[in-house]
């Protein structure tokens, strides 16, 4: 049965994340999570088919992370985020903002690095993914750029998981320490303020 909010507490309701985006988040936080320990699992194992195996795993999710990405950027041009709550500092505003978009960057970032790693010593038009499914590798990369991408992505890897620490450790301290209205944004984080919690996805973000 609908209920009906009074005005002024509508006002105060919380503005949240829709499913579809909370969706999305908690499913890249499983992928990611996992491709990060593939790539640091492969890194130092000798050539063999132990290595070969966990680096087919790393190609196939890193792909499925940048399918994943394209999707959920997509929705959310089309769907603005919710404004953060209006008690949040300004620069915490900011940090969070920029924290999200690099997210973004290195998301889309880190798979084309390693497409390219990858396209440096493919010696076919394709490379294999789980199930022998074919990825297009990119034409025209050299061995020397392939191993400058693959660089570069191993590094841009550290800058990830930096930032997930980050952000982890920001939702963490809203919710349990602070225990103020930021991190309830995100189910299933809850919002410790006893006013409405709406869906805010799909509004234009205030100020
Ligand atoms: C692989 C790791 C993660 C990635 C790539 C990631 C990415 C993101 C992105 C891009 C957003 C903004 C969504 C948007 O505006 O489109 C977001 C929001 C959020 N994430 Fe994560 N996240 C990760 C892990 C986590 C973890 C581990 C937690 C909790 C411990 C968490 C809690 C939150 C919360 C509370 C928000 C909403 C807060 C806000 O809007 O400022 N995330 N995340």
């Amino acid at each position: 049965m609908a209920t009906t909010i009074p005005e002024a507490r509508q006002e105060r309701a919380l503005r949240r994340y829709s499913n579809t985006a909370v969706t999305i988040h908690w499913i890249t936080v499983v992928l990611v999570l996992f491709q990060i320990w593939l790539g640091l699992s492969f890194a130092d194992m000798a050539q063999g088919s132990a290595r070969g195996n966990l680096f087919t795993w790393h190609k196939t999710i890193g792909a499925t992370i940048l399918l994943l990405t394209i999707i959920r950027l997509t929705y959310r041009l089309t769907n603005p985020p919710p404004p953060y709550p209006t008690d949040l500092p300004r620069w915490e505003q900011i940090a969070g903002t920029w924290n999200h978009r690099l997210f973004y960057i290195l998301l889309i970032g880190l798979p084309i690095g390693g497409l390219i790693a990858v396209s440096g010593h493919a010696r076919g038009p394709t490379t294999p993914l789980l199930g022998g499914v074919p990825l297009p590798v990119i034409p025209g990369i050299s061995e020397q750029m392939g191993e400058a991408a693959g660089e570069i992505h191993s590094a841009l890897a550290w800058v990830l998981i930096a930032l997930i620490v980050i952000h982890a450790a920001a939702a963490l301290k809203h919710q349990f320490i602070d225990k103020d209205r930021a991190a309830g944004r995100m189910p299933p984080f809850r919002d410790p303020v006893d006013e409405p919690v709406v869906v805010g996805q799909g509004r234009r973000a205030e100020g």
